[in-house]
């Protein structure tokens, strides 16, 4: 697909937002790159274009059968000047699995970073400079036969669209609050859980009004079976703090394979903290909070970044976590993680793209500190 991508020039530019009251999700681009495949062709027509809303047939299979996958990643600016995109390699990878389990044809991996690159460079001016803002970038594909037929479609259009975002639970100094979801469930191991489709977060939604109404920012599911152990966050992969040792959920099948999930594994290795990928039951968890081994439980994501929780509510018990304050390894992962997204710390594991401009070569900061993760073994779940 070494195909060109031609750019329609939009007739105005929108006035940006301000920078002080950005959330998260609120604002889009002047421009999306889209691209459209059908059986004869293959993925093409890549183009960039105004942003805007689409024309698709009431009947597409988008709409019927949620025929759909996404991403989520982030263009960060860098104090010197440089753009900077964190390991989209991962994201396309894990965007091909999602494709394969909803027989979406795969697209090429290479060629979409390129496009992200492109349409980033074209919309640098959006990027947010701020501490713990960046371009949010949701990359999606979806099926657009007009067909009622319960079976895959045969023409799909990829889209990307970019988003100006500061933190996603709006105070990101506050640890959130969790209700551990013991009536519904997210997943089932042979289901979609380990996709990043639309489907998986249409059945979060009931949970995640409840866990509002009664007071929590987000839902903690259990597994779907035998509702025992812990899986994943609304919109971020869980860890806890086990006194001297760090567990998550083992990636089971219904679980989403995170990219920041896996870069704080890797970090945490190489910091030597045992890290455990394990089944953890959720009865065992509050067992250890009772006697104060549950040192700290925070959240990982792109959009989420490294999340403290602060509460946790599991049927009539609820446990304050780290005196419902941020605990100094959330602290610490959080301000390397950023860190290295930014160019602060010297990027030694390689996890970050340059978005090139036209006529700009800068070098590494000089100030970068550094780090030294693992080198780069790609997880490919
Ligand atoms: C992300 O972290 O990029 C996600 O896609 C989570 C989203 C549901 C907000």
């Amino acid at each position: 697909m070494g195909q060109p991508i031609t750019f329609h020039k939009a007739d105005q530019l929108k006035a940006k937002p301000d920078s002080d009251h950005l959330g998260f999700g609120n604002f889009f681009t002047d421009y999306m790159f889209v691209m459209d495949y059908t059986a004869d062709v293959g993925w093409h027509d890549a183009r960039i274009v105004p942003y805007g809303p689409l024309e698709l047939d009431p009947a597409a299979a988008i709409f019927h059968y949620g025929q759909e996958v996404f991403e989520g990643m982030k263009a960060y600016k860098a104090k010197d000047g440089r753009i900077l995109l964190f390991r989209p390699d991962m994201n396309l990878k894990r965007l091909n699995h999602s494709c394969e389990r909803l027989d979406i044809p795969k697209v090429d991996g290479d060629f979409v970073i390129k496009a992200i690159k492109k349409l980033v460079a074209v919309e640098k001016d959006w990027i947010p400079e701020k501490p713990g803002q960046s371009l949010y970038i949701r990359p999606f594909i979806i099926g657009t036969d007009a067909f009622l037929g319960v079976h895959p479609s045969t023409t799909y259009k990829l889209i990307i669209i970019l988003s100006p975002v500061g933190a996603y639970f709006g105070d990101s100094v506050k640890p959130v609050s969790i209700y551990v979801e013991d009536e519904y469930v997210r997943a089932v191991r042979g289901g979609v859980g380990f996709a990043k489709t639309s489907g998986n977060y249409a059945a979060s939604l009931r949970a995640q009004s409840k866990a509002e109404e009664l007071g929590f920012d987000q839902v903690l599911w259990l597994d779907g079976v035998e509702h025992k152990y812990v899986e994943e966050v609304g919109s971020m992969n869980i860890f806890f703090k086990v006194g001297d040792e760090v567990w998550t959920p083992e990636l089971n099948g219904s679980i989403l394979p995170g990219v920041t999930r896996d870069s704080v594994i890797r970090l945490l290795k190489h910091w030597g903290v045992p890290v455990k990928e394990r089944r953890i039951s959720v009865k065992k968890l509050f067992k250890k909070a009772e006697k104060q081994e549950l040192k700290e439980v925070f959240g990982t994501g792109t959009a989420a970044v490294i999340s403290p929780v602060g509460f946790l509510k599991w049927e009539d018990r609820v446990i304050k976590v780290a005196n419902g304050e941020t605990g100094p390894l959330a602290k610490k992962l959080y301000e390397t993680l950023t860190g290295l997204q930014t160019g602060e710390i010297k990027d030694k594991p390689g996890w970050t793209q340059e978005v090139k401009l036209k006529g700009s070569s800068k070098k590494v900061s000089e100030k970068a500190s550094e780090v030294t993760p693992e080198p780069e073994t790609p997880v490919a779940e």
